[in-house]
């Protein structure tokens, strides 16, 4: 993926930056991002909606990844923002990110996140059920604010990978439903709220999405639902968000189609189905988070113990696992791993990887094709940069690793170690159990 190469030493480069030494620099285990790949798929969104002519705005959904380096980054290329907690609310912030292009998620915003969001005067809310609708009408109206909303509604369409679902009624936690009456209740209910400007609709059908058909379909199913929300109560919408989902290639079998396939699918579906709906076209907003990141993203380890079981299976040892990528444990996830180290080598043996995490769980890779595999190898595995740093967790107070950007043979440390201190940060001992008197 993006600028990997074997160098004339025979490891992986990743930005120009040899990955020897950047365990070296910054240890391992290590999270690395490819700047220049991230770049180039946000620019991929960008040009695929400009070439439409449509209007649009790209959120990155930064639950994938959100570290302030990665908001910064998103705001230079023009990107919004996509965030879910006062967490990433709060990274955001701290980055700089533009307020009026932060968008903001979830379907249980607690009165502290709505608060915090009204006062950074974020670009628009989705909402979810109403509760929210009720909350966010009552604190903007006390804060004599207007705020932008979109309502998240379920089309009755659920996309994963190579299938896709369609559902009369969706058994779902998140939006409203368009099926039974759900969304349309909620849209008269969003119309009466004096302090809330109802923009449009939301939805969101899956992720690790491989083809175009439930998008499509997802579009369909919205514009006949904007028709019939204009013949009964004669508005028209400026903004449909089709959410994220896009899908990347994290092992030889996957066949994701190009951020622009994607892109054309659903900005000609809109103009297909959208025509005859209102005088102009609407505003066409997305929501990409594994498909920004992921490729980009390597880890890399340091090879420990090796256990032998003749006959059985090799068990290769490395010094993280499910704390700092716990998709294999919790999706069965696949990845692609090599030796960083010995990248040019002819694979030998078959081996699993095993994360250092007391659970038999916490295994990477089953059954991995490597060279001969010595303590001390590194081993580098591919399309981490979603969904790994932001999922990871101190279980076993293993500390976080360190992130860093690489781009034309420099890196930048965007994340630190944790560190002992970290750990125990906010751990107090009662002055009861407390051996020590201070
Ligand atoms: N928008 C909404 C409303 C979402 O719920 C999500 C993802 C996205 C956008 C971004 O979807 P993406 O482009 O990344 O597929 N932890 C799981 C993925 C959970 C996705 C949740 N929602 C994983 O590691 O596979």
């Amino acid at each position: 993926h993006g600028t990997s190469k074997i160098n004339d030493l025979g490891h992986l480069e990743i930005g120009g930056c040899d990955t020897v030494q950047l365990k070296e620099e910054y240890g391992t285990p290590l999270y690395i991002v490819d700047e220049i790949l991230v770049r180039k798929r946000a620019r991929e969104y960008m040009d695929a909606f400009r070439a439409s002519g449509l209007k649009f705005q790209v959120a990155y959904a930064s639950k994938a990844f959100s570290v302030t380096a990665m908001c910064a980054l998103a705001e230079q290329e023009g990107l919004s923002l996509d965030v879910v907690s006062d967490g990433e609310l709060y990274t955001a912030l701290l980055a700089g990110f533009p307020t009026e292009r932060i968008h903001f998620h979830g379907n249980n915003k607690t009165p502290n996140e709505i608060e915090m969001a009204l006062d950074a005067r974020i670009g628009c809310f989705v909402v979810d059920n109403l509760v929210e609708l009720q909350l966010l009408q009552a604190m903007a109206s006390e804060k004599n604010q207007q705020v932008n909303i979109l309502l998240r509604v379920t089309p009755g369409v659920e996309a994963h990978t190579h299938e896709y679902i369609s559902t009369g009624q969706t058994d779902s936690k998140f939006g409203f439903d368009i099926g039974n009456g759900a969304a349309f209740e909620a849209i008269e209910q969003a119309l009466k709220q004096p302090n809330l400007k109802l923009l449009g609709l939301h939805s969101h059908i899956g992720s690790q999405i491989f083809e175009v058909e439930g998008f499509q379909m997802a579009i369909e199913r919205v514009a006949s639902f904007t028709k019939e929300v204009k013949s009964k109560l004669n508005v028209v919408f400026q903004v449909v968000n089709l959410g994220g989902g896009f899908g990347i290639r994290y092992f030889e079998g996957d066949t994701p189609l190009q951020v622009s396939q994607y892109v054309k699918a659903i900005t000609d579906g809109v103009k297909l189905h959208f025509a005859d709906i209102g005088e102009e076209l609407p505003e066409i907003w997305v929501e990409p988070g594994r498909s920004m990141v992921g490729e980009a993203g390597t880890t890399l380890y340091t090879v420990g113990a090796i256990k032998n079981i003749p006959g059985v299976r090799k068990y290769v040892s490395v010094d993280g696992g499910m704390t700092d990528n716990p998709r294999p444990a919790l999706y069965d996830s696949k990845y692609e791993a090599i030796l960083a180290n010995r990248a040019n080598e002819a694979t030998e043996e078959t081996v699993s990887i095993a994360g250092k995490a007391c659970e038999s769980g916490d295994m990477l890779i089953w059954d991995l094709e490597l060279p001969q595999v010595e303590t001390g190898d590194l081993l580098a595995v591919s399309c981490t940069g979603a969904y790994n740093y932001s999922m990871s967790s101190n279980y076993n107070r293993i500390r976080r690793p360190a992130v860093v950007f690489v781009q034309n043979g420099e890196s930048d440390l965007v994340v630190r170690r944790e560190s002992h201190e970290d750990i125990v940060r906010n751990d107090i001992i009662p002055a009861r159990i407390s051996k020590q008197t201070i």
